[in-house]
């Protein structure tokens, strides 16, 4: 789909007036800036470093391979084909049975935007901090300080503002045009950052605390959870938001190679960001920090590194403006499937669609801005399980029950993918439901553990 299409129609089919992308790579862009994100940062590179290194990544690649991108897949035909958000295109191919799915991922969707814009809100503080008043000297305690409380709020509430602001404004003037911009932007950033880092002196053991395999880790359940869990998360799948943006599609464009580019370029970025991280954080011997947990890798011994290495102040910038981004063009997807829902159940028009979603959003969110053991709780849910149970919803829709599913997968594909359409259609059958429902066990027990240990450690004290 090289042609633009003007607001209104959609490239030749009888869809009545929904707004469309208005070039390929406002798509592409879109669906991209709403992968990479604060998972590629914030999780991806500690789960990698944690779980087996490059064994970790092979896992990982396997993962997107087999499972991402046929579950992308999935949802790009389903958003294309009917047009219509997360609820309504559920009902339209599957009747009233599927439309509880349809619910699940709008409230995913609220639920990830709610703590996810909190982390968020500690990245733009980072970014804005770093060039005006420097970083911190002594980042763990700093970071206590402004991870939880009042000023959590403020910059959660910040971000939702902006969240909003582009959502509100529409397809192709807000979201796609943020993501023309955004995302080349970030991709130059990530690139310059990794090179950097590698002439840092501690890289070659940061390089090697990243990727030195452990194959025994492999063989762990909750390492297998997570890999699968971080692939969703990552990918944006399991709620709706690759739906969504797919059904601001023309009917001609080829999904497979769409959903090839944009799992690619999701792992491209997540493995640079680890080439930086890792560097960083043993150049100034603040390894200790990173086993702790996920959040202490990115907002503790950064920052630390930042504030004692030469040049620090400017490269921490870079980095956290790029993360901000990242966070930024992800945050929209996920108030585009709320917003987009609410437009077409409710008839609201798009600017009240998005502000209330937003508001209710926000409120929601201060309870994670104002404790992290919330916030904790809620990826957990949300960012795990709920998107398991959504994926595994979705691969059972198109694989047993959406009407031919592979004519919509064939549509408008190049001969290339087009040899592949049988072995995807094989995979999202008989592969996915399986090894999605072995991870949702995972998931599910890692959850109410969590949850158990939440309340345990709340009632306890
Ligand atoms: N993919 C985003 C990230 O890696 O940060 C997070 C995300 C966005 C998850 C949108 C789900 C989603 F629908």
């Amino acid at each position: 789909m090289s042609q633009p299409s003007a607001p209104g129609t959609s490239g030749g089919d009888t869809v009545s007036a929904r707004e469309l992308f208005g070039t390929k790579w406002g798509f592409v862009l879109a669906a991209v800036g709403s992968a990479v994100g604060l998972g590629n940062m914030w999780r991806f590179s500690y789960i990698a470093a944690e779980g087996g290194g490059a064994a970790f990544l092979l896992l990982y690649i396997v993962m997107v391979l087999l499972i991402g991108i046929p579950l992308m897949l999935c949802e790009l035909t389903v958003g294309r084909k009917t047009h219509l958000s997360p609820i309504g295109a559920l009902r339209q191919l599957g009747g009233k049975a599927w439309v509880p799915l349809g619910f699940l991922f709008v409230v995913t969707g609220f639920l990830i935007l709610s703590y996810y814009s909190v982390i968020a809100g500690w990245t733009m503080r980072y970014a804005v901090e770093g060039i005006t008043t420097g970083f911190p000297a002594a980042p763990g305690e700093y970071f206590g300080q402004i991870s939880e409380g009042a000023s959590a709020v403020w910059w959660h509430l910040g971000f939702m503002v902006l969240t909003m602001a582009i959502v509100m404004v529409g397809v192709q003037k807000g979201i796609e045009r943020a993501a023309l911009i955004l995302m080349p932007t970030l991709f130059l950033i990530i690139v310059g950052l990794a090179v950097w880092a590698g002439t840092l002196e501690g890289a070659a053991e940061g390089y090697a605390f990243y990727l030195v395999p452990e194959w025994g880790e492999l063989m762990d359940g909750t390492v297998l959870r997570q890999a699968a869990a971080q692939a969703f998360f990552s990918l944006s799948l399991g709620m709706g938001a690759m739906l969504t943006f797919a059904s601001y599609l023309s009917r001609d464009t080829d999904l497979n190679q769409e959903a090839v580019t944009i799992s690619f370029a999701d792992f491209g970025v997540a493995f640079l960001a680890g080439l930086v991280v890792f560097p960083v954080v043993f150049a100034l011997g603040l390894q200790g920090d990173v086993s702790e947990s996920t959040v202490g890798a990115l907002f503790i011994s950064l920052p630390g590194a930042f504030a004692e290495m030469q040049g620090g102040r400017v490269v921490g910038t870079i980095f956290f403006v790029a993360l901000a981004v990242g966070a930024i063009t992800s945050a929209i997807s996920l108030l585009e499937v709320v917003t987009s829902s609410i437009i077409d159940e409710l008839g609201m028009v798009r600017r009240n669609a998005a502000i209330s979603a937003g508001v209710v959003i926000a409120i929601i969110g201060v309870l994670s801005a104002l404790s992290i053991d919330v916030l904790g709780l809620a990826d957990q849910i949300a960012g795990d399980l709920f998107l398991v149970i959504g994926a595994l919803g979705m691969s059972v829709f198109v694989g047993w029950f959406m009407k031919d599913p592979a004519a919509e997968l064939a549509r408008g594909a190049g001969t290339t993918f087009s040899r592949f359409i049988p072995a995807v259609m094989f995979l999202i059958r008989f592969v996915l439901p399986p090894v999605i429902a072995v991870v949702l066990w995972f998931a599910g027990r890692d959850a109410w553990n969590a949850i158990w240990e939440f309340f345990g450690v709340a009632l306890g004290g």
